[in-house]
């Protein structure tokens, strides 16, 4: 079998760094490798110990570059692609404006083809290797994302959204074609190679109480997978949902009480939530997604990251592309780092990475398989240039220490910063 070693610094984490000099956290090798057969990592370690266990491998000197894990994003929406900074309104006047418009173009399976294309090659510039995306409702939308991450061997979670009202009718599906699209999307993709599939009810509003009783059935029928949705972005969505479930204790309710919540539920936003909800998002496992860049963007509001983590909550972090403005987990964290310092909460930097590595992957269920660089784990690897811009090459002429360059990628860092991405030990940019 054919192997490659990567040389470079290496950065990976066991565990989530408690503060900024929790060293036992990570191993961090100045002189590192990487040796890579069959899609996986063989070996990690200092170069010299892991260049004798390699036959006749090709090597790819990285050096000076860093190699860490792929990055993750927990939430992004692949319909959404060409409509990033569309300007000027909130959450619901942006889902009528620009959002379901273009989401109806993806029910043309040629369309949704090139998209994906699109789409995988966006992710894979942005150093991201696997994603958890929202399709449109077309099933052919969802066929093509799977396809498309299917013939890269790219780890990719998805679904088709349901939504059965309170958008055009260009983009709605029924409780029972829902049901049975979700079902055959299902039988079609989950677990083939290296895709999962997320039962993706949209949000509250755009489900009938008849189509989340659905989703909850399918949950039941199929636990493997996950679930995805939105929870408690935007004030008028929250007003609006409780005129819409009046029996509902709250909003989260709405999805509690229809078997909606567990370990392997995401909760994109998660926003605006009051002491009971976050209560049952803790005892319910579930996942609150932070989406710095979209919530900027759009408004919605400050997602209080010390208060779940107080709670004993894992929350995942995203880019929720596209109302979120950036396809880069650097620039997802920068302004999750002010959103934090807004309200007098800290994200220190080798925090910031772990999440967007191990942090994600724990959350998933995954950590065994993606975001670190363990022997054994897939070869998902994204290669790191600090000094990517002369702005960065000024800032890190001043740089003494891992955690400051690690800093200055995050602040100022986007996909220039990325030399290379490997997907499953596949070199993704021709010029990397
Ligand atoms: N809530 C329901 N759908 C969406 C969406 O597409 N984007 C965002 N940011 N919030 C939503
Ligand atoms: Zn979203």
């Amino acid at each position: 079998m054919t192997q490659t070693l990567l040389r470079g610094r290496i950065l990976t984490f066991h565990r989530e760094p408690e503060a900024p000099d929790d060293t036992g956290a990570f191993d961090y090798i100045e002189d590192g490798a990487l040796l890579i057969e069959g899609g996986r990592i063989a070996a990690s370690g200092a170069f010299a110990e892991v260049q004798e266990r390699a036959q006749d491998a090709q090597i790819v000197d990285h050096r000076p570059h860093l190699l860490m894990a792929g990055f993750i994003d927990a939430h992004i929406h692949f319909p959404q692609l060409q409509i990033m900074a569309s300007w000027g309104s909130q959450l619901l006047d942006w889902l009528n404006g620009y959002t379901f418009p273009a989401e109806a173009d993806f029910a043309d399976a040629q369309h949704a083809r090139a998209m994906a294309r699109r789409f995988c090659d966006m992710l894979a510039a942005h150093g991201t290797t696997t994603a958890v995306a929202f399709c449109s409702s077309h099933r052919a939308s969802a066929e093509a994302l799977f396809a498309e991450a299917q013939s890269r061997d790219m780890r990719m979670i998805a679904g088709k959204t349901m939504m059965d009202r309170n958008a055009p009718e260009a983009v709605l599906d029924t409780p029972q074609s829902a049901y049975d699209d979700s079902k055959a999307l299902i039988a079609e993709w989950h677990g083939t190679g290296r895709l999962s599939y997320a039962i993706t009810p949209r949000f509250a509003i755009t489900s009938t109480p008849e189509q989340l009783e659905i989703a909850g059935a399918l949950v039941g029928e199929h636990p493997g997978c996950f679930v995805q949705t939105h929870l408690s972005e935007n004030h008028d969505e929250i007003a609006y949902t409780a005129e819409l479930y009046p029996d509902a204790r709250d909003y989260l309710d709405v999805y509690e009480a229809r078997g909606l919540l567990g370990p392997r539920t995401l909760l994109g936003h998660a926003i605006h939530l009051r002491p009971r909800e976050i209560d049952a998002i803790a005892a319910t496992g579930a996942h609150p997604v932070f989406c710095p860049t979209s919530n900027l963007f759009l408004g919605s509001g400050l997602f209080d990251d010390a208060g779940l983590r107080a709670s004993k909550i894992h929350s995942g972090i995203a880019t929720d592309v596209g109302a979120g403005t950036s396809f880069s987990m650097l620039q997802t964290l920068n302004e999750g780092y002010k959103i934090l310092q807004l309200q007098n909460q800290t994200l220190h930097t080798l925090r910031a990475f772990h999440w967007i590595t191990r942090g994600n992957a724990e959350m998933l269920g995954m950590a065994d398989r993606i975001g670190t660089l363990a022997a054994g784990t897939e070869a998902d690897i994204v290669v790191l240039d600090s000094r990517a811009t002369p702005a960065m090459a000024l800032r890190m002429e001043r740089a003494e220490t891992l955690a400051e360059e690690l800093f200055a990628l995050q602040m100022m860092g986007d996909d220039r910063a990325v030399v290379q991405t490997y997907i499953a030990g596949r070199a993704q940019k021709a010029d990397g």
